[in-house]
């Protein structure tokens, strides 16, 4: 007779499991790898299966209203999903977590952890602490620590890395919410970034992408104080990276150095993401954001007079208060005008501890999603005519995995941030190869690696004002 064994409790287990949820930015997904680092120097190794996991950790976004109902929403799940596995803990780290602090674990919510933007260091220490004592744990701090602590991270791609550079935003955005959940700009030392490049580049990356709330301000505050330009030609120079990136710019910041240093560093990439928000002058100095329509012109104007085949992408809000239809038909002629190769819209969203949350004349919802699902259908259809451009040229891509949408394609991007799906083996993950572009949609590229006998479709679209903002 076989003897039933009883699995050990979940507290004794050698290994632990670790799930981890994230929503928002770049610099949140960039937060979720530092956590399996650290956490992994305590035992845990992850799990893509959340009933299996002894830790549940929610990376949240506050960015817009419906970032942060997704948090509660899913702590609904999990509860349920922990009751079922007596002895896991529910953490939440992120930008809601940094507003909400404790009054998350109230409301018999089953929240057991909650950290902020500016103590992931202290993540092992705070799930032990929980382990220990039995009883929710609340640590938010109000700033970094004055001397950045470097982090172990577990990153989820072989072939991209992102690397942040500069936490923070000194911007005050009248919509915003990043500066109050993420503090005050703070650079890292250039040594201490390009000490992380080399690692990586030992480690076989060959694509890097410098990350910061506002990337263009890299190293103002640093003695001596540096910019993002010299930060691209330093690494530049490292032989074994293929391809570096920044995201996201700042209009205001980008200054004429930091262009000639994409100019000029080969593995540059010639794209540059600089959200412009509005396309009407009384808009964007309500926004605050320290720059006018025809400022901005100028700004594009001097990466294509130095840099021609640059594509150039963006952020839109719609809707926001006091924004009349006229002001918001600047907004859609400026993507016609500018000729944007993609853009992200959102409806404007209200958010706790921003001034524009309490003005007057707030745009109705509904007007909001009209005006939504207007803009998406001119950004398509321009994004869509940018697109074509490619019809029938060699591109070199990155591949960096399978196709989302077909398990026989794989996918990587072209320099100038486009996705290309084309038939290939995955040993072709991590390599730069070229591709003959055939088809274009707004969204995407379609090719093939056999240039010899290229057919080149025009695919129809009707502009059904996909994309649409969160
Ligand atoms: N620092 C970057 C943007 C970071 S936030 C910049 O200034 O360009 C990412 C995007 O979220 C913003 O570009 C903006 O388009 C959008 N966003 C921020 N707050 C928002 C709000 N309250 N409602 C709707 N969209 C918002
Ligand atoms: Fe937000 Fe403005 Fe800072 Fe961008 S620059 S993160 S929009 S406050
Ligand atoms: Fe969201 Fe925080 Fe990024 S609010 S967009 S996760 S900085």
């Amino acid at each position: 007779m076989t003897q039933q064994l009883t699995p050990p409790p979940i507290s004794e287990r050698a290994i632990k499991r670790v799930y981890i949820e994230t929503f928002g930015c770049q610099m949140n997904k960039a937060d979720s790898e530092h956590m399996l680092g650290l956490l992994d120097e305590i035992g845990y190794c992850q799990t893509a299966e959340l009933k299996s996991a002894d830790l549940m950790i929610l990376n949240t976004c506050a960015i817009r209203e419906g970032a942060e109902d997704k948090v509660y929403s899913y702590l609904g799940h999990w509860k349920r999903v922990k009751a079922a596995n007596p002895g896991s803990l529910i953490a939440v780290g992120g930008c809601v977590a940094q507003d909400a602090g404790e009054t998350l674990t109230q409301r018999d919510r089953g929240v057991d952890i909650v950290f902020g933007t500016h103590n992931l260091h202290r993540l092992p220490e705070l799930v032990l602490q929980a382990q220990r004592t039995g009883r929710p744990v609340v640590e938010i701090f109000q700033e970094l620590p004055e001397e950045l602590p470097e982090l172990p991270v577990i990153r989820q791609n072989s072939t991209s890395a992102w690397v942040n550079v500069i936490y923070g935003c000194d911007y005050n955005c009248t919509y915003c919410i990043v500066p109050y959940v993420r503090g005050r700009e703070k650079s890292r030392e250039a040594q201490v970034i390009m000490k992380e490049v080399h690692e990586l580049e030992q480690s076989g990356y060959k694509e890097i992408t410098f990350l910061g709330q506002n990337v263009t301000a890299y190293g103002h505050d640093l003695n001596p104080a540096v910019h993002l330009g010299n930060l691209l030609e330093l690494a530049g120079d490292v032989v074994g990276i293929k391809r570096l990136r920044f995201m996201t710019g700042h209009p205001r910041d980008l200054q004429d150095a930091i262009i000639d240093a994409v100019a000029r560093t080969e593995i540059a990439c010639e794209h540059f993401h600089i959200p412009i928000q509005a396309g009407n002058d009384r808009t964007l100095r309500r926004m605050a954001r320290g720059y006018n329509v025809d400022y901005y012109r100028k700004v594009v104007e001097r990466i294509r007079k130095r840099i021609p085949d640059a594509s150039i992408t963006s952020d839109l809000i719609v809707g926001f208060p006091g924004e009349t239809q006229d002001e918001f038909m600047q907004t859609v002629s400026l993507v016609e005008e500018i000729g944007f190769d993609m853009c992200v819209t959102a409806a404007y969203s209200p958010r706790n501890h921003t001034p524009a949350s309490n003005w007057e004349h707030q745009v109705t919802e509904e007007e909001k999603y009209e005006r939504l699902r207007f803009l998406n259908s001119v950004v398509a259809e321009v994004s869509h005519r940018f697109n074509k451009k490619y019809l029938g040229k060699k591109v070199e891509v990155l591949v960096e995995g399978k196709s989302e949408r077909n398990p026989e394609r794989i996918s990587g991007r072209t320099r100038t941030n486009k996705i290309v799906n084309f038939e290939g083996g995955e040993e072709l993950i991590g390599q730069l190869v070229d591709v003959y572009v055939q088809t274009a949609n707004p969204w995407a590229l379609r090719g093939t690696m056999a240039g010899d006998h290229l057919v080149v479709q025009d695919s129809q679209h009707a502009y059904p004002g996909a994309n649409e903002g969160s």
